[in-house]
């Protein structure tokens, strides 16, 4: 069953964070279009608006200009609100390298105002994004929730602290809280511009524009390459999921495992484009190789993703034509 599927009560009131980001504007629009109350916020730093312009008419969207470090602005946006998917963040394991401070603002703290302003307001649900990048060094393959290694970046550090807020939460207070680590998320509306974009959507963009893509390493990394609907599916089974579920992680992939390489050549397959790529050194903080034991999601929230990376790629090139 997918996400389509699932029914919330009708006076259902959401709040997406981050919700003109790439994910967050996924998830209100299948909000919406199940006709939910649906509000929006994004302080649009590294969203677009353009990702909620068709929604600005909807009469049962709001989008709030506002910032997670702002805990008025959190508290006046949970109010009467039932589920919190919170998903505004800065991404991008390298860009929080260079910049450790912001992240931890950002990230760490903007999530605990979330959550403050959240158990404050008596939201029912509280389902934030976590990331795969939690399991650090491990080697173990496929990542299972509890077989973390060292972290390896300042992003994966601020994720990690935000699950252990979430369970904190949970145990302290009994709100409801669930960390869903995305891995290596694809799909319409990703952003294809600037040095931070994720590695698919620039990769089609460079393809279309005729240029050189750059591959970090040798290119047999790999990754569990997770098609957005599985993400919506996961944030809509999290808000449903029972209490006794709360105060945990849980992967949130499609369960496959593609090589770098390979992608490339599909997307090239795909295009029509013969095009050899550039091999540069690998980048700092990036882990070898990702994918998802997704059985702890399939039986606490009856995650089912419906799109393995084969059927979401296809999507996700067809809308990168239209929209390039
Ligand atoms: N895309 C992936 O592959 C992936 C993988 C793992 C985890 N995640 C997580 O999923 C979430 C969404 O990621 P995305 O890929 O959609 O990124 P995105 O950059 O497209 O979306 C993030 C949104 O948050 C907003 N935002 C950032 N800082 C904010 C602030 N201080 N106040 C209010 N809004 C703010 C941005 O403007 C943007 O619209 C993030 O938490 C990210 O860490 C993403």
């Amino acid at each position: 069953m997918s996400y389509e599927q699932l029914h919330f009560a009708p006076d259902a009131v959401f709040l997406v964070t981050g919700g003109a980001g790439f994910i967050g504007s996924n998830i209100c629009e299948a909000l919406l279009n199940k006709g939910l109350q649906v509000r929006c916020l994004d302080n649009l730093s590294t969203g677009h608006r353009e990702n909620i312009e068709p929604f600005l008419d909807n009469p049962n969207f709001t989008f709030l200009e506002q910032d997670i470090r702002d805990l008025d602005a959190c508290m006046e946006a949970c109010r009467g609100v039932t589920y919190v998917c919170h998903e505004a963040a800065w991404g991008s394991v390298p860009r929080s390298i260079e910049m450790p401070l912001l992240y931890e603002e950002i990230n760490i703290r903007g999530t605990l105002n979330m959550m403050e302003a959240a158990r404050q307001n008596g939201v029912q649900k509280f389902v934030y994004a976590s990331s795969s990048s939690v399991y650090g060094d491990s080697t173990t393959l496929p990542k299972r929730e509890g077989g973390e290694g060292r972290l390896l970046s300042p992003y994966a550090l601020t994720k990690r602290t935000d699950e252990e807020y979430g369970a904190l939460y949970h145990r302290l207070y009994g709100l409801d809280t669930y960390g869903l680590r995305y891995f290596n998320v694809f799909g319409r509306r990703q952003d294809p511009n600037g040095a931070y974009a994720a590695v698919i959507p620039k990769f089609l963009r460079l393809l279309l524009a005729g240029e050189q893509c750059t591959i970090h390493g040798d290119g047999r990394q790999s990754r569990d390459f997770t098609y957005v609907d599985n993400v919506i599916e996961g944030n809509l089974r999290a808000c449903l999921a029972p209490s006794e579920a709360a105060g945990e992680a849980y992967n949130i992939g499609a369960g496959g495992r593609e090589y770098l390489i390979d992608v490339y050549n599909n997307l090239c397959v795909a295009l029509g484009i013969e095009r050899e790529p550039i091999f540069g050194p690998p980048r700092a903080g990036d882990i070898r190789d990702s994918n998802a034991d997704i059985s702890k999601a399939r039986e606490k929230l009856g995650y089912d993703p419906s799109y393995d990376f084969k059927a979401g790629i296809t999507l996700a090139i067809n809308w990168y034509r239209e929209h390039l």
